[in-house]
């Protein structure tokens, strides 16, 4: 197999393209496997022969909990550890996420998704109440894993406006259910402001979500609580 890895050193801005030959050790390997395999050959070449250096990207659960490894495969957002060289052809092309600005490699800073929560101020001051019903939505809305995929395809987000997408919309229906009526005055206010005057709607956010969140409806909940006012009772 070719693995095309677009390359930059931490600190430059100059980025390239190296590719590698790679046998594969099986077809259920995932793009993350391959990445590791490849940093863990006694001197990493290049398709030129050339000596390359140690291939930078971020991993931790390796079971697409996590969000860590997030990144464009083939021009796609996706988890390295949740999709498979079979589902590719000879070639794979691995691209650091391009809403965020580069770190190195493969690696991006995502800090701009924690920053639009702290302004979201998405939080309890009381007790939560949590009932059967909300329970199902606050979970759904638990498993955004902040990778960032569904930031790179929404054609509203940017790094400088205030809006913040599904990363921050799905923590704010979290708990957008289970506040009282003075802590949701106020995160409605956040809401309307950081997600629901963004939103366009297009909802291209929903198929690229790698954790295949219900994101509509959730959406669909938090605008009926947090604009419309349909508290939901009981
Ligand atoms: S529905 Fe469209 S505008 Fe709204 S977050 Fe999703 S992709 Fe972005
Ligand atoms: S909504 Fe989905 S795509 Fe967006 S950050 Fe959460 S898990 Fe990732
Ligand atoms: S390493 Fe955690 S989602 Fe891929």
């Amino acid at each position: 197999m070719r693995i095309e890895i677009k390359r930059r050193k931490r600190n430059s801005e100059n980025s390239y393209v190296q590719v590698f030959e790679y046998e594969p050790v099986n077809k259920n390997e995932t793009i993350l496997n391959v990445l590791n395999n490849l940093n863990l050959r006694e001197q990493l070449k290049d398709i030129n022969g050339e000596t390359a250096e140690k291939i930078a990207f971020k991993q931790s659960c390796r079971q697409k909990k996590c969000g860590a490894c997030a990144m464009l495969i083939n021009g796609k957002p996706g988890l390295a550890c949740g999709n498979r060289i079979s589902q590719y052809g000879d070639t794979i092309r691995l691209e650091p996420l391009k809403k965020f600005p580069v770190v190195e490699d493969l690696i991006v800073d995502r800090s701009i998704m924690e920053e639009n929560l702290k302004q979201m101020k998405i939080y309890f001051e009381d007790k939560a109440t949590v009932t059967e019903k909300r329970n199902a939505l606050s979970y759904e809305a638990s498993r955004c894993l902040q990778c960032g995929c569904c930031l790179e395809v929404c054609p509203n987000f940017s790094a400088e406006n205030s809006f913040t997408g599904m990363a921050g919309a799905m923590p704010a229906s979290r708990i957008i259910n289970e506040l009282n009526k003075k802590e949701l005055k106020e995160v409605s206010k956040a809401y309307n402001r950081h997600v629901f005057e963004g939103c366009g709607k297009s909802l291209s956010c929903v198929d690229i979500c790698p954790a295949n969140i219900r994101i509509e409806d959730l959406l669909v909940n938090s605008n009926a609580v947090a604009i419309w006012k349909r508290y939901i009772k009981g």
